[in-house]
C-alpha cells in the first residue's frame, strides 16, 4: 500500500500542461485528486479521462482570481474526498511585453492569476480544507525559473513568480513545525500550450518566426530541448510523498540547466 493512499490532493490549472500531468501522477501514487480551472466543460472532460484511467479524480469550475470561487472550490473538494493533504497551486498565466506600454490590466491580472491566487487558495487549504489541524501536509506551488531571475520582456510574469518564491519560503519556514512542508517547483521552459502561446508573443516582439523563437530557447538550455510536463510532475509527485517530509521552504528548478541556482 502506498503512503500516499487515500490522501487527498488539490491541483489548481489540471485540464491543462503541468497541472494535467501532476494529477495524473498524484493519482496515479494513490491520492484522490480534485482539479479545477476556469473552464467547466474542460474540468469535465478532464475528471472523465482521468477516471477512464482508472484513477480516482473529481473536479470543479475554479478561477484562483475569485476569493469566492476559491471558498467553493474547496468546500467542493472537502465535501467530495475530506479534508486535504496536498495543494498544488499551478494555474498560472504569460504576461508582459515593453514595460512602458504594459497597461494596468495586464500587470493586475498576471499578479492575481500568479501570485495572489497563491495566496489565497493555500489560505482555503489551510482553513476550510483543515490542513491547519493535521500533523502533516503538503503545498506545492508551480513558480518557474522566472522566479529566480528576470526575464526580458516579462517584467509582471517574472515579478509574479518571484513573489511565489518569497511566499514559499516565508511559509515553509512558519509550518516547519507542524509537519506541513511547503516548496516551489521552477520550471524552466516546458512544452505545454501556454509555452507555445509565449513563442507566439515573442515571435511578434521581434517581428521573427516561432521556428527562430524556438530555435533561440533552446540554444538557451544546456540539455537542449524544452522539459515535458511529466517531468515536472515527477518532483511534484516526489515532494508530495512521505520521503520529502525534511525538504521545505525551497525552490527545486526543473529546467535541464537552465538557470543552476
Ligand atoms: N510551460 C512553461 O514553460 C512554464 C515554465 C515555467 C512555469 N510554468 C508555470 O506552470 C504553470 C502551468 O503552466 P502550463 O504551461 O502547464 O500552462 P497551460 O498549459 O496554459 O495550463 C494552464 C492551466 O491553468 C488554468 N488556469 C488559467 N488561469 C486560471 C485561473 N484564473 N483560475 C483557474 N485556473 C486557471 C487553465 O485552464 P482555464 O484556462 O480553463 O482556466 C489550464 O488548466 C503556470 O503557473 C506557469 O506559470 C510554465
Amino acid at each position: 500500500m502506498s503512503d500516499t493512499t487515500q490522501k487527498v490532493a488539490l491541483i489548481t490549472g489540471a485540464t491543462s500542461g503541468i497541472g494535467l500531468e501532476a494529477a495524473r501522477l498524484l493519482a496515479k501514487q494513490g491520492h484522490r485528486v480534485y482539479i479545477g480551472a476556469r473552464t467547466a466543460e474542460n474540468v469535465a472532460v478532464t475528471v472523465k479521462t482521468l477516471r477512464a484511467e482508472g484513477l480516482q479524480a473529481d473536479g470543479k469550475e475554479l478561477d484562483v482570481r475569485d476569493t469566492a470561487s476559491v471558498k467553493a472550490f474547496v468546500q467542493g473538494a472537502v465535501d467530495t474526498y475530506g479534508t486535504v493533504d496536498v495543494l498544488v497551486n499551478n494555474a498560472g498565466r504569460s504576461g508582459g511585453g515593453p514595460t512602458a506600454d504594459i497597461a494596468d490590466e495586464l500587470w493586475d491580472d498576471v499578479i492575481d492569476t500568479n501570485l495572489n491566487s497563491v495566496f489565497r487558495m493555500t489560505r482555503e487549504v489551510l482553513t476550510t480544507g483543515g490542513m491547519r489541524d493535521k500533523d502533516h501536509g503538503r503545498i506545492i506551488n508551480i513558480a518557474s525559473t522566472a522566479g529566480k531571475q528576470g526575464v526580458v520582456l516579462g517584467a509582471p510574469y517574472s515579478a509574479s513568480k518571484h513573489g511565489v518564491v518569497g511566499f514559499t519560503k516565508a511559509l515553509g519556514n512558519e509550518l516547519a513545525p507542524t509537519g506541513i512542508t511547503v516548496n516551489a517547483v521552477c520550471p524552466g521552459y516546458v512544452e505545454t500550450p501556454m509555452a507555445q502561446r509565449v513563442r507566439q508573443g515573442y515571435a511578434a516582439a521581434y517581428d521573427t518566426t516561432e521556428a527562430a523563437i524556438l530555435q533561440k530557447f533552446q540554444a538557451k538550455i544546456p540539455l537542449g530541448r524544452y522539459s515535458t510536463p511529466q517531468e515536472v510532475a515527477g518532483l511534484v509527485g516526489y515532494l508530495a510523498s512521505d520521503t520529502a517530509a525534511s525538504i521545505t521552504s525551497q525552490a527545486l528548478n526543473v529546467c535541464g540547466g537552465l538557470g543552476n541556482f
